[in-house]
């Protein structure tokens, strides 16, 4: 079996799992999610997403999450990507401090146009103006692809499209490319196929798996894409999430079931399960607090 020695975790709680909660919480709560994060030994935390407040209300304010995380940070080399769908996004993002963001396409056009309000082929272009004025303000941009497994609105996609996308990203600067199972469709062997695909255009160690555990099955997953290469996991403390233009997408592979997973297959993450697991009660008391 070709599992590693060490794979880094990408926590995405506070922007995919947060942006899909009922409740939106403030600034300050959120902040304090990422340091409790940050004090569990993660390394990579997405902090909210510089989008359309109409659209996603619950990460409006992820300026001012950003600063006060910046504030309170200690001395651990720490990275705190935000999601951005366009320039406006990007001038947002580096006016609050961002060193990192994330552009995110589509496998599915449908999925697209309901998610950014435009075609893959206009999202791409409109990445490629994002990637280019980041570069040039040095800041690192990661790169997701939707709808890998599977599409809300067109069903199954075929591997070979996530591949053109993934591509596409890659081209035009992503560092990482993150392959999402939004709405939690996959198997391993629909995981290890799409893989397969991907892999023939990009190195496997430039891939990122980002599975949600709608049926149950993001663990069985993330195994597959450990034993093709891949070497980064996006995952949500407290399962939090899933996506408001997936319909039917349950929360994210939850942080704590893939640090149990991790452990049982004696491979390295770096974070600490009783602080994760204090970062999640503090979370939940939040997200249940009326
Ligand atoms: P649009 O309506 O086409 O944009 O939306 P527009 O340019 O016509 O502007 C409309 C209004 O939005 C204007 O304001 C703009 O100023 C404003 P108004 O004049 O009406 O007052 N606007 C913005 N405001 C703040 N920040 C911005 C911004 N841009 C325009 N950056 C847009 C296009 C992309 C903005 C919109 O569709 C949007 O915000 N979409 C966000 C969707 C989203 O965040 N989805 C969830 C993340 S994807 C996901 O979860 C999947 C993933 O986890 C992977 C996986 O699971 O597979 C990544
Ligand atoms: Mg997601």
């Amino acid at each position: 079996m070709n599992l590693p020695a060490s794979v880094k975790i990408v926590e995405v709680g506070p922007r995919d799992g947060l942006q899909n909660e009922a409740r939106a919480l403030s600034p300050e709560v959120r902040a304090e999610l990422i340091r409790l994060l940050g004090e569990a030994g993660l390394r990579a935390i997405e902090i909210g997403s510089f989008t359309s407040e109409k659209w996603i209300p619950q990460m409006a304010g992820s300026g001012e999450v950003l600063r006060r995380v910046l504030q309170m940070r200690g001395s651990e080399k720490i990275s705190y990507p935000a999601l951005v769908p366009n320039l406006r996004g990007l001038e947002d993002a580096l006016a609050a401090g961002a060193a990192e963001i994330a552009v995110f396409a589509a496998a599915s056009e449908t999925f697209s146009r309901s998610n950014i309000n435009c075609g893959i082929a206009e999202s791409i272009a409109r990445f490629r103006a994002v990637a280019e004025r980041a570069r040039a303000a040095g800041v690192a941009v990661r790169g997701y692809v939707s709808c890998a497994l599977g599409c809300p609105y067109e069903g199954e996609i075929a591997p070979a499209e996530v591949a053109r996308v993934a591509r596409m990203l890659h081209t035009l600067g992503c560092y990482e490319i993150s392959l999402g199972d939004t709405i939690g469709a996959g198997t391993p062997d629909a995981a290890a196929a799409m893989l397969e695909c991907v892999c023939a255009d990009i190195p496997a160690a430039q891939l990122a798996a980002h599975f949600h555990d709608t049926r149950g099955r993001a663990l069985e997953n993330v195994r597959a894409a450990l034993q093709l290469g891949v070497r980064v996991v996006d995952s949500a403390v407290a399962g939090l999430g899933g996506c408001p233009y997936a319909p039917g997408a349950s929360g994210n592979l939850a942080t704590e079931k893939l640090v149990g997973m991790l452990d049982e297959l004696g491979i390295a993450h770096g974070v600490d399960a009783e602080k994760l697991g204090r970062a999640g009660e503090y979370i939940r008391a939040q997200l249940a607090a009326s």
